[in-house]
């Protein structure tokens, strides 16, 4: 069998998305495996949810340094230095500098909770119901230097309900974020999802289904 890719994941809070990758992960057939969580909050529940599953995990906090380069600096340090060579943003609410983008350029995906290019930023569901879409979601993608604008791997749509209030509609979505993650990451770790100038493309042995999910209501 192939080596496993060595994915670090970058978490700030609960980790309901870690937890649906270290799922996936313990698979021994899954093409990852994650051998680094790192956060920005000691104490976040996502630590533990890593803890649990024998994950190593590593706290630095950006409250420590001076800069969000010097930051990012020793984040990348501790990455490279537990040999990790693709990052999952899940739930990491810190913006990245441009050379720790960079250097991680078509190695580093984020899940976001919209159908980009709608509602970048935050207050996704809020914004959604405002707007009167009629469906809503969750994007995985490249990370870029532009906040929630890389290329997309692949989208799960929700309804919206006419009784939706924020903490509704976040939860339809968050469901199909669990979904989704895996099957993003198992993508670009087969390798059959690769970056092509603004978008990604997908290998001909691959169904485009394999990109969308469609969560119905409850
Ligand atoms: C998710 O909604 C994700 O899309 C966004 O931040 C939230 C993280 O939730 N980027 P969790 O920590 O994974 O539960």
């Amino acid at each position: 069998m192939a080596a496993r890719l060595k994915v670090g994941v970058l978490i700030s809070g609960r980790g309901s998305n870690l937890q649906a990758l270290l799922d996936a992960c313990a698979d021994p057939a899954f093409p990852a495996e994650i051998a680094l969580v790192l956060s920005n909050v000691a104490g976040c529940y996502g630590l533990e949810r890593a803890e649990r599953a024998g994950v190593p995990t590593h706290v630095i906090s950006h409250r420590d340094y001076a800069s969000r380069e010097d930051f990012d600096a020793a984040m990348d340090k501790v990455l490279r230095g537990a040999g990790i060579e693709f990052v999952c943003l899940a739930g990491f609410m810190r913006l990245l500098s441009a050379g720790f983008v960079e250097s991680w350029r078509n190695r580093m995906i984020n899940i976001h909770p919209s159908l980009l290019p709608s509602f970048k930023g935050l207050h996704t569901h809020e914004r959604a119901i405002e707007a009167g879409v009629r469906f809503h979601g969750c994007t995985v993608h490249f990370v870029t230097p532009d906040l929630d604008d890389g290329p997309i791997i692949a989208q799960a749509a929700v309804p919206v309900l006419p009784t939706d209030d924020p903490d509704a509609l976040a939860a339809r979505v968050l469901e199909s974020e669990h979904r989704l993650y895996p099957l993003a990451l198992r993508l670009v770790a087969e390798n059959k999802a690769r970056v092509s100038g603004s978008r990604v493309v997908l290998t001909e042995d691959t169904p485009s289904a394999s990109v969308s999910v469609l969560n119905p209501a409850d």
